[in-house]
């Protein structure tokens, strides 16, 4: 009898790695029918935040507040001091946001936009102008409320899904400066760098590029803001790309990152592996004053700021985890994974691969359908129907109307976010998530477009309702 020799099966030609945690508690998904999900879609008008959750297979909705909290961040929140004023739990994530975010005071808010929201009320006059390294829906939004306006100031790469530049989040330094020279440094309140790009696809900034950002900035006397919501990821893409930085440590790397920036918006929901929460962090003391008072009127006491203790607690153990080497590597791991099973399967998708999500690119998807019959919304419910995949466009219906003109604005990229939960799903679930895109890709000629029958005033995305053209 033969038996096959040991070193028989080929071999893969690198090591594989793997997640540095075990699961020790299940969360069952209900299974869905193709009917029961066509019945859901048209319930929630074909746009997946109106789905229920309950009805949905694998939930790549949104990176935001889907995480797994750890053992330890669980045990944390036992340990919830709910006084209303002082909870020892506010004194545990100041000192945390100080020591791995470095800036000097810390109000804590319910999530990333109650910061934003402060930040805006308390800097942006009418008639000012916000620079931003491509907008986000939640801030650009607060910036208007305030009568300011957004100035995108992104690289024109950031707007090209097949440009591989390693830094697609970079600002145009050229651009900022025109900005500054037409309009004037007095009515520019802070440049706003958001490290990484949600809406370019996940990209980062490098550091070379924040510094110089800086240099200019400082020039004129301007401030610099971070939308820090996931900075330790950018800050790991540095540590991969960035020449001069592969032998520090992601926790160096995102203190560096937030040294060239006077304050910054962050929404703990995403790196800081919690379900809700967020903060404004500045260095300014005269800013802390008048945001901690004004954080009073809208979100709670200077000491909670719309969190529980017992969120704070998590909050400060999650940021302690979200800078370990090893869990942001099997982190952007796992979002690699899934992009490269997409490419290998053809189906187009933003190049490079993001830090939380992989973008599909509907326009490529769907050529013969004009950006008014909301392709990238077409695409994320064609692929819920294929297999109960839940994913969000970012495309024209996030990008909202025009505050002068009322017009659609028309972004240059149409996509459809696959965003990962961090700490949540397996390999084996992104297997099944890129065979469905790979499905919905190889029917893409059957796809038809929809009609926007119920259009919301703000963040348009969120509750709009459309129906299939015929
Ligand atoms: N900034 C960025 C870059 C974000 O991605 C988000 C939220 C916010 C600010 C606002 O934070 O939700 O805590 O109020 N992004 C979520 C997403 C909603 O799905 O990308 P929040």
């Amino acid at each position: 009898m033969n038996t096959p020799a040991v070193h028989s099966r080929p071999r893969p030609a690198r090591r594989s790695w793997a997640e540095p945690w075990k699961v020790k508690v299940v969360e069952p998904i209900r299974m869905t029918t193709p009917e029961d999900r066509m019945c859901a879609l048209a319930a929630a008008g074909y746009n997946t935040f109106l789905l229920k959750s309950e009805d949905v297979y694998i939930d790549l909705l949104t990176d935001s507040g889907t995480s797994a909290m750890s053992d330890w961040q669980w045990a944390g929140m036992m340990l919830g001091d709910e006084a209303y004023a002082g909870s020892r739990n506010f004194y545990h994530l100041e000192e945390t946001v100080q020591q791995y975010y470095g800036y000097r005071h810390v109000v804590p808010t319910h999530q990333g936009r109650g910061a934003e929201h402060l930040l805006s009320t308390i800097l942006v006059e009418p008639g000012d102008y916000v620079p931003g390294n491509m907008y986000f829906t939640t801030t650009r939004a607060h910036q208007e409320l305030a009568g300011g306006t957004f100035v995108d100031v992104v690289i024109p790469e950031a707007h090209d899904p097949a440009s591989e530049h390693p830094f697609k989040g970079n600002v145009d330094l050229a651009a900022l400066e025109a900005l500054i020279a037409r309009v004037g440094a007095q009515r520019i309140p802070y440049v706003c760098v958001a490290v990484t790009v949600n809406m370019a696809g996940g990209q980062p900034v490098s550091m070379a590029n924040l510094r110089a950002v800086r240099e200019l900035t400082q020039r004129h006397g301007i401030r610099i803001v971070l939308d820090a919501t996931r900075a330790v990821e950018n800050a790991y893409f540095i540590q991969q790309r960035e020449a001069g930085h592969h032998d520090r440590k992601v926790a160096e790397l995102l203190r560096e990152l937030c040294s060239y920036s006077d304050a910054c918006t962050m929404s703990g929901k995403k790196d800081a592996l919690v379900n809700i929460g967020g903060w404004l962090a500045v260095n300014e003391t005269g800013l802390y004053e008048e945001a901690s008072n004004l954080v009073v009127l809208y979100e709670g006491l200077h000491t909670y700021g719309g969190m529980a203790g017992r969120d704070m607690e998590a909050m400060a153990r999650g940021i302690v985890e979200s800078v370990d080497d090893e869990h942001i590597k099997a982190r952007i791991g796992q979002v690699e994974y899934l992009g490269h099973a997409l490419i290998e399967m053809g189906v187009p998708i933003v190049r490079p691969i993001g830090g939380h999500a992989v973008y599909l690119d509907a326009k490529a998807f769907y050529p013969h359908l004009a950006q008014e019959a909301f392709p990238a919304q077409a695409l994320a419910a064609y692929l819920y129907e294929d297999a109960g995949i839940r994913a969000m466009e970012r495309g024209i219906v996030s990008a909202g109307r025009s505050k002068e003109t009322g017009e659609h604005h028309h972004p240059a990229l149409e996509l459809v976010r696959l965003t990962i939960p961090r700490r949540v799903y397996t390999q084996a679930h992104m297997d099944i998530v890129a065979e469905s895109a790979a499905a919905v890709f190889d029917a893409r000629e059957r796809a038809v477009g929809l009609r926007m029958i119920h259009e919301p005033r703000y963040l348009r995305f969120f509750q709009a309702r459309f129906e299939r053209l015929a």
